[in-house]
């Protein structure tokens, strides 16, 4: 699909179908509609617009002697957000899609510039919701037409207003970059959806390997030879139960000068979570192919960054394993000697992933970081604490926590921060090794799980995401679709094109 932007006024847009956003506000409202019949010279069926009060979640379809008006609620004007417009937005393209109309042109929402937003950045959320509206994972129906899946192929921007024509560039800026944000963050999403049986370790080091050769950045691709050779023993235990063999993916995004530390992201690639010989009870545990949503994130976040150009020198770096009980598997009781040479007791098949995650954490340090963010869905626990409505930070230096509160509320993939307080470590203590990998007492698991990681980090920054909450989700939202989110994508990006601002102006 293809969004563009057009200068010209709206009567002169070749398209039949238009997306306005409206306040609920009677007078606001006739306004705006007086204001479409006279640009786009044409009447509108006033039964149907009684029933419409642009309400948040309203949506209303009216038809004219030519166009169709598709009409979408952006609640009060005084409560107006770049959120509420995200999801107007959304919920409007959504409208046209199920009544299979392949194009069409969406009202810019100016008026937040009024609430000091930038132009550039209200095009960049609306192109990223739109495109994240319009998802579906649909590859595996054969017969697409009996499920209803239409696709709509172009997306034209456009202003009621001729004085949007000199910010053209601002516009052209916030379509290009959302467009390459929303394609990664769905890209992420096709990754996580794949069901594991297609996806698994090696195939996704082969799908990041074909995407860094259309992009700008290299991977390269440790199997079990070179993993027992540097002692990576947590990746290893974990994948002992699966036929499949685990795979540590290291990406390299050179952007930045030769001299400039690399940020370092780090992926939990669980292809499939069954829990292991600790096996997870069988309702629902289908969701665990999505246990790769970290991994899927930091993908998404090269796909985007490459692309944007960014001047900054960034690592990826997932281990990829499949958790599975086998008469091979690791089992509760064991001890494993992680890549840091620090002790592990597994008293938990379970919590396999701050297992790969040590090692993937510890390797981190020879790049010499400049900050590590890991993104991994990790605990349980943490859908209890905040719901499906924020990830969880947490991690050594506030500074770089609060960079990414802010990017989450810039991007509304948004972040709760949780302590790391040293209260807690004991709770970790083993009696036969270094660190258990769950708590002694079943509290703070999504604490317990960022303690535990922080005895694998090295002398850097770093900031932990538990996403399990946000990465994959049992009900569809405005923009977001059932199972894998993307979470992390638009976050993790915003973040970096926030330091990459801020180094441009150093420099
Ligand atoms: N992949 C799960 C966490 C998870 C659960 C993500 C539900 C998304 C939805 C993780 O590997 C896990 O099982 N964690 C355990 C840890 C416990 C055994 C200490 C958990 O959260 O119960
Ligand atoms: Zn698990
Ligand atoms: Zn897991």
């Amino acid at each position: 699909m293809k969004i563009t932007f057009e200068k010209t006024t709206i009567e002169k847009l070749k398209s039949d179908t238009y997306l306005f956003l409206c306040y609920e506000d009677k007078k606001l409202f006739s306004e705006e509609l007086r204001l479409i019949e006279n640009q786009l010279k044409c009447s509108l069926a006033k039964i149907s617009l009684e029933d419409f009060e642009g309400k948040e979640k309203q949506t209303a379809l009216v038809y004219s002697d030519k166009y169709r008006i598709i009409l979408s609620g952006l609640g009060k004007k005084d409560n107006l957000n770049l959120e509420k417009v995200r999801k107007a937005t959304a919920r409007g393209v959504k409208k046209a899609k199920t009544l299979n109309i392949k194009s069409v042109a969406i009202e810019i929402l100016q008026d937040l510039t009024l609430k000091g937003v930038e132009i550039e950045d209200i095009t960049r959320a609306q192109t990223i919701s739109a495109l994240l509206a319009l998802y579906s994972f649909d590859k595996y129906y054969t017969n697409k037409k009996d499920k209803e899946i239409y696709k709509i192929n172009d997306i034209i921007l456009f202003s009621q207003y001729n004085s949007l024509g000199k910010y053209s560039g601002e516009i052209q800026e916030g379509i290009r970059s959302g467009t390459v944000i929303g394609e990664a963050t769905n890209m992420a999403r096709d990754l996580g959806n794949e069901p594991s049986n297609v996806l698994y370790p090696e195939v996704l080091a082969k799908k990041v390997q074909e995407l860094a050769k259309l992009n700008k950045f290299s991977a390269s691709v440790l199997g079990k030879a070179q993993l027992t050779k540097l002692g990576m023993n947590g990746v290893l235990e974990v994948a002992k139960g699966s036929k499949r063999e685990p795979k540590f993916i290291i990406m390299e995004y050179k952007g930045g000068k030769k001299t400039d530390k690399p940020f370092v992201l780090v992926g939990k690639g669980v292809t499939f979570d069954s829990g292991g010989i600790s096996i997870k009870p069988s309702a629902g545990m289908a969701m665990m192919k999505l246990d790769m949503g970290g991994a899927a994130a930091v993908v998404g976040v090269f796909d985007a960054i490459t692309q944007l150009n960014l001047k900054l020198n960034v690592i990826g770096l997932i281990p990829a394993v499949e958790n599975m009980p086998d008469g091979g598997a690791y089992k509760p009781g064991d001890v494993i000697k992680a890549f840091n040479g620090k002790t592990i007791e597994v008293d938990n098949t379970d919590a396999e992933g701050r297992v790969i995650l040590a090692d993937a954490l510890s390797y981190a340090s020879k790049y010499k970081p400049e900050a590590v963010i890991d993104m991994a869905t990790l605990t349980g626990a943490s859908i209890i604490a905040v719901g499906s409505v924020a990830s969880i930070v947490m991690g050594n230096d506030q500074k770089l926590i609060d960079e990414l509160i802010i990017a989450g509320d810039q991007t509304y993939d948004r972040v709760w921060q949780l302590p790391l307080w040293d209260e807690y470590d004991k709770m970790i203590d083993s009696e036969i090794a270094d660190v258990r990998n769950s708590g002694v007492v079943k509290q703070a698991g999504t604490i317990l799980g960022g303690m535990f990681l922080k005895r694998f980090i090295g002398d850097y920054s770093w900031a932990h995401l538990d996403i399990a909450a946000t990465a994959m989700r049992t009900a569809e939202t405005d923009y977001d679709p059932k199972n894998a989110t993307g979470s992390g994508v638009r976050l993790v990006t915003q973040f970096l094109m926030n330091r990459n601002k801020k180094t441009g102006k150093n420099r």
